[in-house]
């Protein structure tokens, strides 16, 4: 029997971990991951070279017309086996990791026009399912109807820590105060924000892996996936 294409929202914390499961879940169901907070950190790139923020203000004026003029999408790289964030038609993957971007990215994810543009450019890439989204806000605005909705957390040390390793991988000097700092900044802003803040969905289901494993994170996830596809 052929596998039904639900939609999976994972929703959470910063740095808990959500793309690196979902990339895990995507491949071994062989559905499309699209990774959201990539998406806000290209449009945080694109108003860094705009020069559209000023220390921590963004004109919001200025804002409204240079988005028309914002190209964010993914393609596929057959090298890394995954879809990867593109801006203007240039890949931006690596650019848009950086603790720059880092610090910037929730002031400009809670502009009302940008997450506007986004939002229904992930809505338009999950209308024929198959789809495993991560981000703040799939399973409450993006994909309200998805079948299977996760909320992961973890302990914001154990958090940071993992950033800091991801990151010293572009940049040795990483400091752990810095990228704990900055972590716990970003989980306020994102939870405080007017606009889509990050929310538990109702009917998600809660995932703290603080203590886990991948793989215990994975059979996790991959129960649930396998349940809700034999009921749909
Ligand atoms: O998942 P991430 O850390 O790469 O996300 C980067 C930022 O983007 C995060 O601080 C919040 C924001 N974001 C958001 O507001 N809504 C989403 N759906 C995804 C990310």
């Amino acid at each position: 029997m052929e596998q039904q294409k639900i939609n999976i929202a994972i929703d959470g914390h910063s740095s808990a971990g959500k793309s690196t499961m979902a990339k895990a879940l995507a491949k071994e169901l062989n559905f499309v991951y699209v990774d959201t907070g990539a998406m806000y950190r290209a449009a945080t790139l694109f108003c860094l070279r705009e020069r559209l923020i000023e220390s921590n203000e963004i004109d919001s004026k200025k804002i409204e017309h240079a988005v028309k003029r914002m190209y964010i999408g993914f393609k596929y790289n057959p090298k890394t086996e995954q879809p990867e964030v593109h801006l203007g038609g240039s890949n931006v993957e690596e650019e848009i990791r950086s603790l720059e971007v880092a610090k910037k990215v929730s002031l400009v994810a809670a502009i009302p026009n940008i997450r506007h543009k986004l939002v229904e450019l992930q809505q338009r890439m999950a209308e024929s399912g198959g789809v495993i989204m991560d981000g703040r806000d799939i399973g409450t605005v993006v994909m309200p109807n998805a079948k299977l909705k996760f909320f992961v957390t973890a302990d914001a040390q154990v958090r940071a820590r993992r950033r800091v390793e991801e990151l010293k991988a572009i940049n040795p000097n990483v400091k752990f105060e810095e990228v704990l700092k900055n972590l716990v900044e970003r989980d306020r802003i994102d939870s405080n924000r007017a606009v889509s803040p990050l929310r538990q969905a109702d009917d998600a289901i809660v995932l703290d892996n603080s203590q886990l494993t991948h793989e215990e994170q994975f059979q996790f996830l991959l129960v649930h996936a396998r349940k809700a596809m034999a009921s749909e």
